[in-house]
């Protein structure tokens, strides 16, 4: 029998699989913090995932994420997959992919670079390596390592 640790939703989106520990980090970056919400969200954490291991699930109900938010889940959790819920049913599941090109969610750490002089220029990197992450801007070279410090 399934075990149902948190309520399903009716509409909404599930965020799943994401490793266990960085539910915070997801909560950030979908805009949930001590400023208070305006939908029903629920966090399960440290939950026994499929065969070995641990995860994290974000539900956020009445609410569907933008690209740039699925972007920079799949910075924080290259495993996590995003339900799409309508009227109790997974109407989609998608697994977040990382873009080839990442562009305007990552910070560059090199103050001189032109994205941090002010100028209105978006930020963009490319995959450096994928495990562990490590991205390469793309006008200044410099290399960013701490990726996850960097959301914007
Ligand atoms: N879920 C929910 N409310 C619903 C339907 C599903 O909160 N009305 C949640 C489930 O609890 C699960 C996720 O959405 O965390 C995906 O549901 P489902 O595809 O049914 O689960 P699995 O088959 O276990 O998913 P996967 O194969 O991706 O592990
Ligand atoms: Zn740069």
């Amino acid at each position: 029998m399934k075990e149902l640790k948190i309520q399903p939703i009716k509409n909404g989106t599930v965020i799943d699989h994401i490793p266990s520990g960085m539910a915070l980090k997801v909560l950030r970056i979908i805009g949930i913090d001590e400023k208070g919400v305006d939908s029903t969200v629920s966090v399960a954490m440290h939950v026994p995932s499929k065969g070995t291991g641990w995860k994290d699930i974000v539900k956020v109900e009445d609410r569907e994420l933008d690209p740039k938010e699925v972007d920079k889940i799949s910075l924080i959790s290259p495993s996590a997959t995003i339900n799409i819920i309508r009227n109790y049913e997974v109407a989609e599941k998608h697994k977040v992919q990382l873009p080839k090109v990442i562009k305007g969610i990552v910070k560059c750490a090199n103050p001189s670079c032109i994205t941090n002089l002010n100028e209105p220029v978006e930020t963009m990197f490319t995959i450096k390596s994928k495990s562990p992450l490590k991205l390469r801007c793309h006008y200044c070279d410099r290399e960013l390592e701490d990726v996850v410090e960097h959301i914007i």
